[in-house]
């Protein structure tokens, strides 16, 4: 750089961090409690920042650094950053079926539960996988442990499972089933960063558990998403596919090398793809992983304060929390129960009208969108727990920058509606 980019980069920074702290002042316009706020400030843009300024922008130290952060962070395992949770899902997957070195057959059975980010489905379908759905618990929002078992046959190799909203699955009985039937167990953990089961992570308790930082999740990397896994080996078999399928990143002896010379820097061992992140967003992830329990302490204070304030209504209801659970809440998911004199669309229509920004529970009963019409995974069987979520729930959004202020009005808001039955 020379002096005159110098000058005009330092003016550009000045001006960058001067209006930094005014992040979130712009963006919620329509909604005063919005779905999300930018949870990030001048530490993260700094990093960013020294990303640009050292040309080191693709991967480098920095996604090495947080990926071994990270692992840290989740007590242990070998994580591998890639550029979504939708690509961590999807690694995660071919994972099972990747021609290298595969641990299932095309056509083995996963279960997933119906309701869920599609992306997660569709990976495993993508990898080959057949995909059978299973229904979720109204109660808990996570998988109904009697039709997961109902749809184990002898083809049946794996379960993924979805924690969703930050609600950790019941993972005793999880374990004791995948025991009994000979399963691998997955775990989606894209809305679930910090939830515990019995004092471990999840994430940890299969041969991996995928993450997403999201702008509203419960950390941001702007985009991008993590695998974790406790095998060495699978990781660097994720981090052949993250990357064109070549040989870089990782320990050799993990893999069979080519009789003939190849140059090493392009040596390709397996299929694969390119979902690598950039040391932008890992460096983002640095600073966010450090904010992180703070962030988590306020998101389990204000859920705390608004779930007590659901509880005592007739008409609303939150997920139930199993004993040995430890919830990371995503967000605050509710279902306008059978009995109550209002619907939901009636409830969220009146939040929208407040100034409160609504979305269904994730993608509902997914089986119920045109994309299900495709594939005939969706028609095998019913889905009466997903139908009621899809009919009677919804969530709104859980900032660690939301304000005690902002949560006295949203009850508030609440409390002048359920005041008209
Ligand atoms: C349960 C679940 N899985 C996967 C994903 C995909 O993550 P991404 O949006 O980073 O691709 C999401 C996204 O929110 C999710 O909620």
């Amino acid at each position: 750089m020379n002096n005159d980019d110098s000058t005009k980069l330092s003016g550009a920074i000045e001006l960058l961090l001067a209006s930094s702290s005014r992040i979130n002042e712009a963006k919620p316009r329509r909604y005063w409690y919005p779905l999300s706020l930018a949870t990030y400030g001048v530490e993260e843009i700094v990093e960013a920042l020294d990303s640009l300024c050292s040309f080191r922008t693709t991967m480098w130290e920095k996604t090495e650094e947080f990926e071994r952060r990270f692992s840290e962070y989740q007590g242990g395992g070998h994580s591998v950053m890639v550029n979504s949770g939708s690509s961590a899902d999807l690694l995660l997957c071919f994972l099972l079926t990747n021609p290298f070195k595969p641990l299932f057959s095309k056509g083995d059975e996963v279960l997933i539960p119906v309701l869920t980010w599609p992306t997660q489905i569709w990976s495993a379908m993508m990898a080959g996988l057949r995909v059978r759905l299973v229904d979720v618990c109204p109660d808990t929002l996570n998988v109904d442990l009697s039709d997961l078992e109902s749809k184990i046959t002898p083809a049946t190799r794996a379960i993924f499972l979805t924690h969703l909203m930050g609600n950790p699955c019941q993972m005793d009985r999880i374990l004791t089933i995948s025991k009994e039937h000979r399963l691998l167990v997955l775990e989606d953990c894209c809305e679930a960063l910090g939830a515990e089961w019995d004092g471990r992570k999840v994430g940890n308790f299969g041969l991996g558990g995928t993450f997403a930082f999201f702008f509203s999740h419960h950390i941001t990397t702007m985009e991008g998403g993590m695998v974790i896994c406790r095998d060495g080996e699978a990781a660097d078999q994720l981090r052949v596919q993250r990357a064109h399928g070549w040989l870089r990143n990782v320990d050799s002896t993990h893999f069979r090398l080519p009789d003939e010379v190849l140059d090493s820097r392009y040596t390709f061992i397996n299929w694969g793809f390119n979902v690598r992140p950039t040391d932008v967003q890992a460096g983002f992830g640095l600073r966010q992983l450090e904010k992180l329990p703070e962030f988590s302490r306020r998101r389990e204070a204000f859920a705390t304060r608004f779930f007590a304030f659901i509880d005592q209504s007739p008409f609303l209801q939150r997920p139930i929390v199993s004993a040995k659970a430890h919830p990371s809440w995503f967000a605050l998911p509710l279902l306008v129960n059978l009995s109550a004199p209002f619907s939901r669309k009636e409830l969220t229509h009146y939040l929208e009208e407040q100034g409160v920004e609504t979305r269904p529970v994730v993608a509902g009963n997914l089986a119920k969108h045109p994309a299900a019409q495709l594939f005939k995974e969706f028609s095998e069987s019913t889905y009466p727990g997903a139908d009621l979520i899809h009919e009677r729930g919804f969530y709104l959004g859980l900032s660690p920058l939301q304000t005690d202020d902002g949560m006295d009005r949203l009850m508030e808001c609440f409390q002048q509606f359920l005041n008209r039955y």
